[in-house]
């Protein structure tokens, strides 16, 4: 008889996700629940209001911050369970992260950024920096590889550190709110790049945004209310077509609503 396939292994798989803040004698619930189980590669905005926990997401999945109960699996890996030595090498080499604040090392170069996860990790010199090389190239920032980051414009140094995180090829790539600091026209910029990365690379890109406009360049939304999954949408359905900002933003915002 032929075997059902086996299910698939999620790329990322989040099951009854809390996270309790402790704040002296008061407790913050960031996350009540969270489930979620994304297959295989692509481009997936989280949104939500402010306070919603999207960023506690984030670092839960960036192996950041340990959840106060549930499973976070990534490419069927327990990130819950690792110990502090697992975590630093997951961080390094499995999941890729891109955070409104630039964190770049603000003493070394642009190419030295990119390549400063590769050279803790014990590679070569002269091959990381090809593959540095390389990635700047495709970022369009090849020609600031000797510039420090104060010397570079905000979407360069997003442009810098989104080349970091692609660097050991993660299965997981997190953004948030990848243009928060930038003008609107370095943020479109930006959000073109991601959409063309998450085309070209064979890598999950995750990333909260307000902006519906951006949103609608991912294939599924996911939203947050009051730290806990309440929907998600394609992009794109049989019915309506492909969704504009407009469409986008009214159904997201139908789910981020609170129920009260
Ligand atoms: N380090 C922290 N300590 C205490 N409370 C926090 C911390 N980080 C986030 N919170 C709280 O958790 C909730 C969710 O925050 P966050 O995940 O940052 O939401 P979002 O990114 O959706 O705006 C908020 O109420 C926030 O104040
Ligand atoms: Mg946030």
């Amino acid at each position: 008889m032929p075997q059902a396939p086996s299910p698939a292994t999620p790329t990322v798989l989040c099951r009854g996700v809390t996270k309790r803040y402790e704040l002296g004698a008061r407790s913050v619930d960031a996350l009540r629940g969270i489930d979620l189980a994304i297959e295989g590669a692509g481009f997936y905005a989280i949104m939500g209001a402010s306070g919603s926990g999207k960023s506690t997401l984030m670092h839960l999945v960036a192996g950041l911050d340990r959840p106060t109960a549930g499973e976070v699996s990534v490419a069927g890996v327990r990130v819950d369970r690792m110990s502090e030595a697992e975590l630093t090498m997951y961080r390094r080499r499995q999941v890729g992260i891109v955070f409104q604040h630039f964190n770049l090392l603000p003493s070394m170069t642009a190419l030295e950024n990119v390549m400063l996860p590769a050279l803790l990790d014990g590679m070569s010199r002269a091959a990381s920096e090809t593959r540095a090389r390389q990635l700047m190239d495709e970022l369009g920032v090849e020609e600031r590889a000797e510039h420090r980051p104060d010397a570079l414009s905000g979407g360069e140094q997003q442009r810098v550190a989104i080349a970091r995180a692609l660097f050991f090829a993660p299965p997981v790539i997190l953004a948030d709110e990848p243009t928060g600091n930038l003008d609107s026209a370095a943020a479109a910029r930006l959000f073109a790049l991601l959409t063309q990365i998450a085309r070209t690379h064979n890598t999950l890109l995750l990333m909260v945004t307000h902006e519906p406009a951006a949103a609608a360049n991912c294939q599924r939304v996911i939203v947050l209310r009051d730290g806990v999954v309440a929907g998600a949408f394609d992009t794109t359905t049989p019915q309506e077509g492909k969704l504009d900002a407009g469409a986008l933003a009214l159904r997201a915002q139908e789910l981020a609503r609170p129920t009260w």
